[in-house]
């Protein structure tokens, strides 16, 4: 149920011009459990505080992951006293609780800080704890009140590296689930990956087979999902002149590495690892909890640290692994003298992260709430049409909400013909148009888009032996580069000696 002061609000917004769309959940204060219950990130979030500023208040907006300071915004108020208000005079001011101010009051000087303009549409207050308004930040510019500043430290907790002009990335994708790339993933993943090779001199690109073998331990389904992955990928064009694309364990330097590596990584290291501790959140017995789970983060330095990549581009979820990736190596550097180049990251923009089809959470296979891209028609047809829409519309003639309707994100985000998505937004809003046309438009939009990569994954799986071989080359490649870095390890530690007759 939307509160009647949240739709006022809303409605002040959209006079504004202010574009925005309104996501539920569970009553929720702390900002970083919003953004996990949204599968969203810090960063993509804006938290207002309010503050005394001398003898008036003001409103503060920061990006979720990024520090105020306080000397910044003394200076910007040109002010000497700043403290942030108390509770009781917070819902004085706002007349919403704690943990749920807006973003706009029209009789409050609102500060925002810079960073958030970084990311394209960001998740902030709404009024209510129960739902939590996506603005498009660039539209936050248009509120009368605010000024935008740089308040915030300078090092935001991570930091998007300017590149360098000449580097090389690495990055694995594992294949669990069932391999099957939906629109989320495309838009995610895909597309920045996309936009990634083109700027990279080398991209090294790796099915991280091994690493499925913590939850996929079924035949079947490894060779399905590995299957499914390659072709997805290779339909969306990711290019194999530049790009090494190859499988894990057609490399056994990885797993050669990590039984090294695992030596100077430190047992505390490693219970820190999200992974773990997640599966021990969730209840899972310590004692019973695989070893591969447990030193999957080896692996993954093993992966890494066998290239030498300048850069690993990750979503957040994995970030922790490339910090421990430099722990690692930061360790057996010590310990041996420089081996390897310690990686940084480079955070794939995740403003892309859809929503799924339930209209409530992040899209995902698991949870059965996503739309295929290389499906058959039949199936992406049933997933389209069992999206959610508005609930609140019982008849054509009833007007819509377009604002956080799913059908509507979707349409924006992958139908081409930006008149059609118009009239049918129009449409929609006036009730006079069925949620079955929009739907029906929906999924030719869907089709239209991928057709030439939907024709192309046809066409490959029809032809194994071509896979093959691209997977041979890049696998001949990598592992040029892989025993390069392990002879020097063997080198280094000692195993290498007068008597030595290993070759690989
Ligand atoms: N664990 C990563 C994921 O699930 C995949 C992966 C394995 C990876 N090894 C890697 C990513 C090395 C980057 C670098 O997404």
């Amino acid at each position: 149920m939307i509160s009647p002061d949240v739709k006022n609000y809303s409605e002040q917004l959209e006079k504004l011009g202010i574009e925005h769309s309104l996501l539920e959940h569970p009553q929720l204060i702390e900002v970083e459990d919003v953004q996990k219950y949204l599968g969203s990130t810090l960063a993509e979030a804006g938290a207002t505080i309010i503050m005394k500023a001398g003898d008036s208040f003001v409103a503060i907006m920061r990006r979720g992951d990024c520090k105020l300071d306080f000397k910044k915004i003394k200076k910007a108020l040109q002010v000497t006293n700043l403290r942030v208000a108390t509770t009781e005079e917070f819902t004085n001011i706002t007349n919403v609780p704690a943990g749920a101010a807006h973003v706009f009051y029209p009789t409050l000087r609102t500060l925002i800080d810079e960073k958030i303009f970084e990311t394209e549409y960001i998740n902030a207050g709404s009024g209510s704890l129960t739902c939590t308004f996506r603005y498009k930040t660039s539209d936050l510019k248009k509120l009368p009140t605010a000024e935008i500043v740089d308040i915030s430290e300078t090092t935001p907790n991570v930091p998007q590296k300017k590149l360098k002009d000449s580097y090389s990335i690495l990055t694995g994708i594992t294949p669990s689930g069932s391999g099957e790339v939906h629109i989320g993933n495309y838009l995610g993943a895909v597309v920045p990956f996309l936009e990634l090779q083109k700027k990279a001199d080398t991209v090294y690109f790796f099915i991280a087979d091994l690493h499925a073998l913590t939850t996929v331990q079924n035949k079947e389904e490894m060779q399905r999902n590995v299957e499914n992955l390659v072709l997805s990928y290779l339909a969306f064009g990711i290019d194999t002149e530049k790009v090494v694309f190859y499988r894990q364990s057609d490399i056994p330097q990885h797993t050669e590495l990590q039984s090294i590596l695992n030596n100077v990584t430190p047992l505390s290291l490693i219970k820190r690892a999200h992974a773990y501790k997640d599966k021990l959140q969730k209840g899972a017995d310590p004692e019973e909890i695989n070893m591969g789970l447990f030193s999957y983060p080896v692996l993954m330095a093993a992966d890494i640290l066998l290239y030498d990549p300048d850069y690993v581009p990750v979503g957040d979820d994995q970030k922790q692994h490339i910090e421990i990736t430099r722990d690692i190596a930061g360790f057996f550097n010590k310990t041996y003298g420089n081996a390897f180049i310690l990686p940084d990251i480079y955070n794939i923009k995740e403003s892309a992260r859809l929503v799924g089809t339930d209209g409530k959470r992040k899209m995902s296979k698991s949870l059965n709430n996503y739309i295929a891209v290389f499906a058959d028609e039949k199936i992406i047809k049933k997933q389209v049409m069992s999206c959610f829409t508005d609930p609140n519309r019982k008849k054509i003639t009833d007007p819509g909400e377009v604002e956080g309707n799913p059908v509507f994100t979707y349409h924006r985000l992958l139908n081409d013909n930006k008149d059609e998505v118009a009239d049918l937004e129009n449409r929609y809003k006036l009730g006079t148009v069925s949620d079955i046309e929009v739907k029906e438009k929906l999924l030719q939009a869907i089709l239209l888009k991928f057709k030439k990569e939907r024709a192309l994954y046809n066409e490959l799986k029809t032809h194994p032996e071509k896979i093959k071989n691209i997977l041979k080359e890049g696998a001949t490649k990598a592992r040029t580069q892989a025993i390069k870095k392990m002879i020097e390890i063997r080198e280094k530690i000692g195993i290498t000696n007068k008597y030595s007759q290993f070759n690989y």
